[in-house]
């Protein structure tokens, strides 16, 4: 019977750009759809960018456009990275969508109709500059246990304890720097512990691994507290229902997004919204992060419930990304944007890996660069690719392209290979992709070991049916192989099927088998991964994020302003009048100028990230200001001595600051 199946992943904030921490979950979910797909279930993978709340909002006035402009910009760049490592959703959407609009309308109308909203006055931070109230990650101040100073409003870096803004020593406004003072006003809450013993009951149902129950059950141990579903202008976000200066906080409308990406899809392929959300034969699976957990698995089934609509059949949650042994580092070179990666490596080296990496539980995702070079050269191109390249060819150019019939051995082979079908779909199904790897991996060493033994490549001279006998005992195994295989490597397996001549595979096809069938061109399957291009890739991510001034391109965070500097520290900056000698472009950099400066009868070499911004003759005799004692910097082109001084948002828009008139190189500036 087919399955009716509604997949979600989830909703990446519209104010940051897709890192390769975020494909562990868009990679992981893409692959269980499909699997899904290809064995025939009715399977739709939904989407969104989470575009509401404060960040986006205060950034957008900070880049001096609409939210409206930032959020498109953003849905733009996020689709076109997830395009590029073969994520295929079935509709990618928007919280900030009408469909939203009214589900979150309809969703808190029912619940407050029901009783389970109420409402009470909270005292808050409110900064009388900015006229709004600022949420925890929005003001600075001193930790009032450790003493330790720009801290969070809601936790020290330094000591780990947590508290409430009121409780920070001189307190400032993140936006601003001023004072906040503390202000009153009525705010709606949902009311968790009307679903207390549901969900508890709902949890033991097997909806989640058993790690997640386990941390949940300590979670109901101390109690479900209401939950505060509302924020004062402004705001980015929905009105609530009956208000005029309060909106829905954005935790609240996010997740009824997969609902509206659902009811986007639906109407662009004519299906029934209430097929997916209130027929209960269909089955819901969420894919997220365990930083999510408490939302996805306390507020997100409540909410449903409450509302009268279909709650998760399953939450996949996986754990964190880590590189080299750590977490994501900027300065390290290991935050790695999607878009950098896509610019030196080929994306099927990480869904390689990735999945090698995957299971159904929640422990951290360890990558380490090395690792990935050499599992996929030995595995993915000296195993699996491998039994292709040395089968194809041979075939094509010595055997007129035809396969022959499989000898009784053959046979036997291919059955074994068939014989695995179940056990590779029962760990597709739990998400249990190392296993998935593992096996199809020691299938094709062995095939790799029969060809060993009956050398087909020399066969061919004197005994070339002994070799077709061989090689269509080969392709065979290919092609189950490859069936297997195309959740995790869609375009290796069409390009092998382009090969093999034959049409996209439904899963119960590796039954079947290809005997007196011609092939056609074999094409280069993948690359093997060169060390330095995973070397350039880490030097550019440390370009990226080491320069945001002059580098470009890279948008601005969420993030406070970083730790205050006191004038006299400002002032050791050594700024010069500097000319510019030459100024050319940086084989393999796309981001980068190499400078001559003259500053004042030295020289110096300058790498500068204004290629977009500058042609390099425009700069060629201006005079520049440089940061001059600047520590040297060696870069993989060369050593860097000194930052010329440029600003702007980035890409094309970042401006050189040029003295032309009148001052002398090596002059000091203030
Ligand atoms: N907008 C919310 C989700 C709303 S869902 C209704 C959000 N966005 S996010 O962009 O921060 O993260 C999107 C997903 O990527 C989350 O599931 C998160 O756990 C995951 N990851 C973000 N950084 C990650 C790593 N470094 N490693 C693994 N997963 C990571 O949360
Ligand atoms: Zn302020």
């Amino acid at each position: 019977m087919t399955r009716r199946i509604l997949v979600t992943a989830a909703l990446p904030y519209a104010n940051g750009s897709i890192h390769i921490g975020h494909l562990v979950e868009y990679i992981q979910t893409d692959i269980w759809v499909r699997f899904q797909k290809l064995r025939g279930n009715d399977c739709i993978y939904c989407c969104a960018d989470d575009t509401h709340g404060t960040p986006i909002m205060i950034r957008a006035r900070q880049e001096g456009i609409d939210p409206e402009t930032l959020i498109a910009r953003m849905s733009k760049e996020h689709q076109r990275d997830f395009a590029g490592f073969e994520i295929a959703f079935d509709s990618y959407y928007s919280t900030h969508s009408e469909e939203n609009r009214r589900l979150s309308e309809t969703i808190f109308q029912r619940l407050r109709d029901a009783g389970h909203i109420t409402t009470r006055d909270v005292e808050q931070a409110y900064c009388e500059t900015d006229k709004m109230f600022l949420p925890d990650r929005f003001i600075r101040g001193t930790c009032p246990k450790c003493g330790a100073e720009n801290q969070y409003g809601d936790n020290c870096d330094k000591c780990h304890a947590t508290y409430t803004p009121v409780d920070l020593k001189d307190a400032r406004c993140s936006v601003c720097g001023g004072p906040p003072v503390r202000r009153a006003s009525k705010h709606y809450f949902f009311k968790l512990g009307d679903f207390g013993p549901w969900l508890q009951e709902w949890v033991s149902q097997g909806h989640v691994h058993e790690q997640v129950a386990n941390k949940l059950n300590e979670w109901f141990g101390q109690g479900l507290r209401d939950w505060d579903i509302s924020r004062d202008a402004p705001y980015f976000g929905f009105l609530i229902p009956g208000e005029t200066d309060k909106y829905l906080y954005v935790w609240l409308d996010a997740p009824i997004g997969y609902m509206a990406s659902t009811m986007n899809y639906c109407r662009q392929h004519g299906r029934k919204f209430e097929d997916y959300w209130c027929d209960r034969r269909t089955e819901i699976h969420h894919f997220i992060g365990k930083d999510i957990t408490y939302f996805h698995a306390l507020f997100w089934p409540a909410m449903l419930k409450g509302s009268g609509f279909n709650t998760p059949t399953s939450l996949t949650i996986h754990g964190f990304l880590t590189v080299n042994g750590e977490k994501m580092s900027k300065s390290k070179g290991t935050f790695i944007s999607a878009a950098t990666y896509l610019k030196h490596l080929d994306p099927q080296y990480l869904r390689y890996y990735y999945a090698c990496k995957l299971g159904p539980g929640t422990e951290d995702i360890e990558v380490n660069l090395d690792d990935l070079a050499a599992r996929v050269n030995s595995d993915l191109i000296g195993n699996l690719a491998n039994l292709a390249s040395r089968s194809a060819p041979m075939v094509r150019k010595k055997l007129d392209g035809r396969l022959g019939r499989l000898s009784t051995e053959g046979r036997e082979r291919v059955a074994l290979l068939q014989k695995e079908e179940t056990v590779i779909a029962q760990a597709y199904e739990e998400r249990r992709y190392a296993d998935v790897v593992r096996r199809i991996c020691s299938l094709a060493d062995e095939v790799n070991r029969y060809y060993d033994r009956r050398k087909p490549w020399s066969a061919i001279k004197d005994n070339p049916e002994h070799a077709r006998e061989t090689l269509t005992t080969g392709l065979n195994a290919v092609r189950i192989l490859t069936i297997y295989l195309k959740p995790i490597l869609p375009g290796f397996s069409a390009k092998i099927e382009r090969m093999l001549q034959t049409p996209p595979p439904a899963w119960s096809d590796v039954q079947t088998a290809l005997e007196e069938h011609e092939i056609g061109e074999f094409e280069r399957l993948v690359e093997r991964v060169e060390p330095e291009r995973i070397q350039a890739m880490v030097e550019d991510s440390k370009q990226t994020q080491d320069q945001p001034a002059t580098t470009g391109g890279g948008p601005l965070t969420d993030e406070p302003p970083a730790e205050e500097i006191d004038f006299e520290t400002f002032a050791k900056v050594d700024m010069r009048v500097a000319r510019v000698m030459v100024a050319e472009h940086v084989e393999g950099a796309d981001k980068l100028l190499r400078l001559e400066l003259d500053i004042g009868g030295q020289k110096r070499q300058v790498f500068a990230g204004i290629r977009k911004a500058y042609k390099p003759e425009e700069l060629v005799g201006r005079l520049v200001i440089i940061a001059a004692n600047l520590k040297p910097r060696k870069m993989r082109f060369g050593v860097s001595e000194g930052m010329v001084l440029a600003a702007g948002p980035g890409g094309e828009d970042v401006f050189v600051l040029s003295v032309d008139d009148g001052a002398q190189p090596g002059q000091r500036v203030h």
